[in-house]
């Protein structure tokens, strides 16, 4: 078999083909090491580097997890893409509940950011620092952090993270701003940008992150193009940071019949291409969301309405190559 990152580490203008993990896959000789080490060329933590796993108090941490990926990533040749240090679905409780004024809750957000970056200066290439900032309507999303730290936080918190990179000598930090459905959304989008084009004007960004959690309708070939070259046009990296493939958003299917899985091939083809033809200074990385899959988030994801049957990857329940793997061959 041709495998995926073998493929994409041959194009003229390269780019990692990535993929989520969880710490307890990491285990050397398991099926998931395998595949692995075989396909992808860079690992983003499905959800053990955000602040709620690893933030346990004010100034006290869990690095096990965290930790476990960044090495394994760091050891194997593994580039890996730091997710996320902001992101209002990860505040542990202990903010959550932050009872001290808000001018010591933006110095517990600014202590967060500024430990984790420096303990992972020179291990991790790229941070996620503000993820999902802007809501459905295009508005900015009414976080904590919005409520406490008013609509600079944003600045705040890449202002901090670059400054914790740079006093730990990584002055190669990439920062990224990541977010869902702006291809669609166009308000979306241009709020997102709105903040994307101040965090350039300031020199504080170097990446925008799509997540792409799409179907295999939606968004169409044009849609992403526009969006993503919205990035371009700033000078910034594109990281395709969260891909899968719905095709049963609608819940009309029991099985993944030949027609759905042939479409979503299609679609994995696409973007692959579509990424694949962008200019060498803008690529970065394409990741998928997971491996198989009956361990995807997505049907059980309770904001889409279809808590159900969904096979949005590239391997199936017994790490079966489907024919999504080929669409992304295909497309590299
Ligand atoms: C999801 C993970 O897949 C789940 O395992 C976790 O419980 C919740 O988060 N947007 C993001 C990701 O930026 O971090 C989310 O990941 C999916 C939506």
């Amino acid at each position: 078999p041709t495998f995926l990152k073998v493929k994409a580490n041959a194009l003229e203008n390269p780019f990692y083909v990535g993929v989520a993990v969880k710490a307890h896959q990491l285990t050397e000789g398991s099926a998931y090491d395998e595949v692995l080490k075989n396909e992808f060329s860079s690992i983003t933590a499905e959800y053990e580097m955000k602040m709620n796993p690893i933030s346990t108090g004010s100034g006290s941490y869990n690095w096990e997890a965290a930790d476990k990926i960044v090495n394994y990533g760091n050891d194997n040749g593994i580039n890996v893409h730091g997710h996320a240090l902001v992101w209002h679905n990860a505040v542990p409780d202990w903010l959550s509940n932050f009872s001290g004024t808000d001018t010591e809750f933006a110095l517990e957000v600014k202590k967060f950011i500024t430990d984790v970056v420096t303990r992972y200066a020179g291990k991790v290439r790229s941070w996620d620092v503000v993820n999902e900032a802007v809501d459905d309507n295009g508005n900015m999303r009414n976080t904590i952090f919005l409520q406490k730290m008013g609509p600079d936080y944003i600045k705040d918190c890449y202002q901090w993270a670059r400054d914790a990179a740079n006093t730990a000598g990584d002055t190669d930090l990439l920062l990224f701003y990541n977010d869902y459905a702006t291809s669609t959304n166009i308000p979306k989008q241009d709020r997102v940008f709105s903040i994307v084009d101040d965090l350039k004007a300031n020199n504080l960004i170097d990446g925008v992150g799509f997540q792409m959690h799409n179907t295999y309708l939606s968004p169409t070939k044009a849609q992403i193009e526009t969006d993503i070259n919205r990035a371009v046009a700033l000078g910034l990296k594109v990281h395709v940071s969260e891909l899968d493939i719905q095709v049963n958003q609608n819940n009309d299917i029991t099985y993944l019949t030949e027609e759905r899985a042939l479409a979503q091939k299609e679609k994995y083809k696409e973007i692959v291409k579509i990424y694949n033809a962008l200019p060498k200074a803008n690529k970065y990385a394409l990741t998928v969301w997971g491996f198989k899959d009956n361990e995807s988030w997505i049907p059980y994801s309770t904001d889409l309405n279809h808590p159900g049957n969904d096979w949005p990857l590239l391997y199936n329940d017994k790490f079966e190559l489907k024919k999504a793997h080929t669409g992304f061959l295909e497309g590299l």
